[in-house]
């Protein structure tokens, strides 16, 4: 069988990254999580006191940081300048200012010629917001996942649960919908669908569920 590339993208908390690691793994593809390398250059900016809005600044910032993902034991590390970061990236306050981060088109070339050369070793899965508009337009197969604003909000508020991490579901839903609107309105690579990219609505999947959808999908193509 040969190897594809395949794409997810969706909103925030859609289970993108859950159902792509799942994917990847029974594919023994690599999995690229390309939200956790916003969070991180958002986390040195954060860091270095950088102005979120200033665009050059930014740009130039991720020039000087490497960024790099690690599959480990518990699941893929994020390295920022060799500092294990994956904890960190998951705090609200990088939640509520990785959009603004993301926003900036000259900064995002680089993190685009960076994806491109993670993917080009082999079969992958990555997931994010521009994946099968920008960064792989030649998937074999895109997925745009998504569920209601209500049922995202909620697995978010499980997720910081499980992480030790106190949060209220009407303040998540109100972020949630907040970045939807960011990420969807800016004008460097919006959150849009892929005209050849499959709709699934998750709502009312379990992961697993949403996961062999994929597979189903992967095993076609790869055909
Ligand atoms: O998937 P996530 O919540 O970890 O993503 C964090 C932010 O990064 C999200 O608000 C939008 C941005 N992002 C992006 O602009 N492009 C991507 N390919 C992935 C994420």
């Amino acid at each position: 069988m040969k190897n594809i590339q395949i794409a997810i993208d969706g909103p925030a908390g859609a289970g993108k990254s859950t159902v792509a690691k799942i994917a990847a793994e029974k594919l023994q593809y690599t999995y690229i999580d390309t939200g956790a390398m916003y969070r991180a250059l958002t986390l040195k900016a954060l860091r270095t006191e950088t102005n979120l809005d200033a665009e050059m600044a930014i740009t130039e910032l991720l020039r000087q940081t490497t960024i790099e993902l690690v599959p480990s034991e518990q699941g893929q590390r994020v390295l920022l300048d060799g500092e294990d970061v994956s904890e960190e990236i998951r705090f609200p306050n990088i939640s509520s200012n990785v959009s603004k981060v993301a926003a900036h088109a000259a900064m995002r070339e680089i993190m685009v010629d960076r994806q491109h050369e993670m993917a080009s070793r082999g079969g992958v899965v990555m997931d994010g917001r521009d994946i099968g508009t920008a960064v792989l337009p030649q998937a074999e197969l895109k997925v745009f996942m998504s569920a209601t604003v209500e049922e995202r909000a909620r697995r978010r508020f499980e997720d910081n649960n499980n992480r030790g991490i106190a949060s209220s579901i009407e303040k998540l839903q109100e972020e949630i919908a907040l970045r939807d609107k960011l990420d969807s309105e800016r004008e460097a690579s919006p959150l849009v669908q892929a005209e050849d990219a499959i709709y699934l609505d998750t709502t009312s999947l379990t992961i697993d569920e949403a996961a062999n959808a994929i597979l189903k999908l992967a095993n076609e193509r790869m055909a």
